[in-house]
């Protein structure tokens, strides 16, 4: 399989270890570094091909310090530029000297005023999917593992972590080693420097934060321990030895990264109660499904973020019971139907797929509830049709026989065809695997979560439209935050002002310091004009740089004309907090 977001030709020469020497300035925002890749030559291949994005390559040597020839290839917005480099025969390793540019779009370099401190700098990467080009010199396909090493300094004061084996303490000299010896994509490369804090939560686990929020971290996550277990239970061993979570300053664009032993979490998910976790087992799930068996190409995404999703949800169930993991489906259900209604209408209804062709996208564009929800609906209608125990048995073998190995769509459908076959005589049904997979839409055949919570505030909300005066409530306190987001969701698209009024006060949406509810309740008041939620808005709006809250915010907005006024203005200020992989979501979108 090529993959289409590569340069990369491993087929002819692969890297197999890199080891990184690398300096990080926080005053210019340059990385200074040498990579220097151990490869493999196949048959007669006397050129090999890595991808850059902005990097300025300054030497590239062979082995013992040999000069070698090279070229950068054609500047290509979305790829970057392949790095070619002429290799003898007995070529045994490649080093190239470089640094990165101010605006390298993996890389987001914090102002102290950015964190939670307010006294250091903070840098923090996100390579997935085709970033890490933008700071290491690699073969950016998902499908080329290696194992690294890393040697790394830093300004003294602050702590470095990588997606390996990491310090625990500030070192003073600012100098660090990593180690990462089980082979890894390149999307999963990783680091962040900053003032940061370790707090253990088991002999295996724990947390990393900014000195002022550690404990509130340490507090939220204090069932990291029965996830690792609970995940090992269900699907076998954890193995990648330590699995520590790096909570950020709030413009991580993303909810969670799955970066191998080391987590990166945003820090919305600490609600201060607990109910928002699902995102650590949703990345805990990551290191079987992703980073032992990885999509081979970003066609393949499903096969990461489906099985993913079902994973994370088997460890909520085992956790926290089945109501729990039957609630977390249905929103997952209801989103899934509105995206699919989505895109079907914006003229991108054949990325309502599971398999994708992305070539000449951006992978993002593959990054939808379908991938997520479609695959975790499609996984689960096995499960429901032949029984858990099997699926469970084919989910074991499927994550030790392919770890450490590329997984594509068309070799999935094999292997489990052929492990029902041989297992349990069952012929899987070929016209219903190609509908979920090839087809477009949610089959009408499909798994119906059902929670007895939920049915409880589906009555409610039912006693509330029937109600002409559409005032009472009785009071709500032990609602989780999934029983509030199943209430906002359902509510009529058109609202008052009185009634808006009156359920803010039921809910206290407005003031709610939970980033799920807050943004379920202001696209609400957005929709229908609620003024007083406004300051509110701008200001989570400013704040917060995760992409699944913001597009929902700015999308409603840029519904009508004033809104769309109101977003630009907004947008201004905002932008400077935000990472690339949000800019470019919205740069294209908001007219500035
Ligand atoms: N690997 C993804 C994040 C990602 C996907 C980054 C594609 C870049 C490109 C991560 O595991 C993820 O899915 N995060 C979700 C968490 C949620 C589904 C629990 C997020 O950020 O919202
Ligand atoms: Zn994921």
């Amino acid at each position: 399989m090529t993959d289409p977001h590569s340069f990369s030709m491993p087929g002819e020469a692969r890297v197999t270890h890199l080891q990184w020497k690398a300096d990080v300035d926080f005053k210019t925002h340059v990385i200074q570094a040498t990579a220097t890749w151990e490869i493999k030559r196949t048959g007669d291949a006397d050129v090999i091909i890595l991808d850059t994005k902005g990097l300025n390559i300054h030497k590239v040597t062979l082995d013992n310090n040999k000069p070698a020839e090279f070229r950068l290839g054609q500047l290509d917005s979305l790829l970057g530029r392949a790095l070619a480099i002429l290799i003898h025969p007995n070529t045994r390793a490649i080093k190239i000297e470089y640094e990165t540019t101010p605006n390298a779009e993996a890389l987001q370099w914090l102002e102290p005023s950015q964190t939670a401190g307010k006294t250091q700098p903070f840098l923090f990467t996100q390579s997935q999917a085709i970033l890490a080009r933008s700071w290491i010199p690699c073969q950016d396909s998902p499908g080329v593992r290696f194992t690294y090493e890393a040697d790394v300094t830093v300004p003294p004061d602050l702590l470095a972590l990588m997606s390996a084996s990491n310090p625990q303490e500030i070192n003073k000299d600012g100098t660090y080693h990593f180690e990462m010896k089980q082979p890894i994509s390149s999307y999963l490369l990783a680091l962040s420097v900053g003032d940061l804090r370790f707090k253990p939560i088991s002999a295996r686990s724990g947390v990393y934060a900014e000195a002022g929020i550690l404990d509130t971290a340490a507090w939220e996550f204090a069932d990291l321990e029965k996830m690792i277990a609970g995940a090992e239970e269900l699907y076998g061993r954890y193995a990648w030895e330590r699995y520590d979570v790096l909570v950020l300053p709030p413009s991580f664009p993303f909810g969670g990264m799955e970066n191998p032993r080391l987590t990166f979490a945003t820090p919305t998910i600490l609600a201060g109660d607990r109910s928002l976790t699902s995102v650590i087992a949703h990345e805990l799930a990551h290191s079987w499904s992703g980073n032992l068996v990885t999509n081979a190409t970003w066609n393949d995404f499903w096969l990461n973020e489906g099985f993913t999703v079902y994973f994370e949800h088997r460890i909520m169930e085992k956790l926290y019971g089945r109501d729990h993991a039957e609630m977390l489906a249905t929103l997952a259900l209801q989103d899934l139907q509105e995206n699919i209604a989505t895109l079907t209408a914006s003229g991108n209804a054949p990325d309502t797929r599971l398999r994708l062709n992305l070539e000449g996208r951006s992978p993002d564009d593959g990054v939808t509830d379908i991938a997520y929800f479609k695959g975790y609906f499609f996984l689960r209608s096995i499960e429901e049709k032949y029984g858990r125990e099997k699926f469970d048995g084919f989910l074991r073998d499927y994550f030790s026989n392919n770890a450490f190995k590329a997984m594509d769509t068309e070799t999935f459908i094999k292997t489990i065809k052929a492990f029902y076959k041989s297992k349990f005589s069952i012929s899987l049904d070929e016209a219903t695997l190609n509908a979920w997979i090839f087809e477009q839409g949610l089959p009408a055949v499909h798994p119906q979560p059902s929670s007895e919570k939920f049915a409880v505030v589906d009555n409610l909300i039912a006693s509330w439209k029937a109600n002409p005066e559409k005032k009472i409530f009785t009071p709500h306190n032990d609602w989780s935050t999934q029983e509030w987001l199943h209430f906002l969701k359902n509510l009529p698209g058109k609202l008052s002002f009185q009634e808006l009024e009156a359920l803010d006060k039921f809910g206290k949406f407005t003031a709610s310091g939970n980033a799920e509810i807050v943004t379920e309740w202001l696209v609400i008041a957005i929709r229908n004009n609620y003024s007083p939620a406004y300051p509110r808005m701008e200001q989570f709006l400013v704040n917060t740089g995760r992409r699944k809250f913001l597009s929902p915010l700015y999308n409603e907005l840029l519904k009508t004309p004033e809104g769309a006024k109101r977003a630009a203005q907004i947008y201004k200020q905002a932008r400077p907090n935000y990472h690339f992989v949000a800019t470019n979501t919205f740069d294209q979108l908001i007219h500035q």
